[in-house]
């Protein structure tokens, strides 16, 4: 079974707090969710493959390591995108793909109307962003069309999850570690996390 982690670091905490508050403008919130998609992006590449390598010092030979494997970022259309600069911050090398889906208000499920992704994402280190994993369609569907793709080192990251969200990720994508700045109880009949921190797609983009 994959990782599900969620983080506990004090600044991401404070973040959360600022992120939540319905009073937090536009701006700010912006902001705020690609510092946190820059801090989780740092917790989940902790595992990323190094390899060994020489540089000259301006004093002598040194052993190092560096990452040898191309990054793709794949927001999921159009909230993910909001994480997008924190995840480039990190690794501005990272190539970028999109894809766009939208939940139906009446059926909850996730209907796709874009997929451009980077070539050779077969051999990529993916980072496929949502920052709410609410009733996990969206994300399960995000991720069939990268691993259709031919991804295989697929990593989720949002700001937000639900349980409800979780176990389906799990359940579709068992292979796909889950990264999450926090993890709340429960959705509401509507589908929104409780108590969450509303419609991010609204809030980044400034359109409620
Ligand atoms: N999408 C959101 O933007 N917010 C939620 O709470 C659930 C899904």
């Amino acid at each position: 079974m994959s990782e599900f982690f969620v983080s506990n670091h004090p600044l991401i905490q404070n973040k959360m707090a600022l992120l939540r508050n319905k009073n937090t403008c536009t701006k700010e919130f912006k902001e705020i969710i690609s510092e946190v998609a820059m801090l989780l992006c740092y917790e989940a590449t902790r595992n990323i493959e190094l390899v060994p390598a020489k540089v000259e010092t301006p004093i002598a030979e040194a052993d190092v390591n560096v990452v040898n494997k191309d990054v793709a970022i794949v927001p999921i259309l159009r909230a993910g995108m909001g994480m997008l600069d924190g995840l480039l911050t990190l690794i501005p090398t990272a190539k970028v793909g999109v894809i766009g889906l939208y939940r139906d208000p009446e059926t909850l499920k996730p209907v796709e109307y874009y997929c451009k992704l980077p070539k050779d994402i077969e051999n990529m280190e993916v980072f496929v962003t949502d920052p709410m994993l609410a009733t996990g369609g969206t994300a399960v569907a995000g991720i069939d069309f990268v691993k259709a793709k031919g991804a295989k080192k697929i990593t989720f990251l949002c700001i937000l999850a639900a349980p409800e969200g979780v176990k389906a990720l799990q359940a579709a994508h068992p292979d796909v570690d889950i990264y999450a700045a926090a993890y709340d109880s429960h959705l509401n009949d509507h589908g929104y996390i409780v108590p969450g921190l509303g419609d991010a797609g609204d809030r980044i983009f400034g359109t409620k």
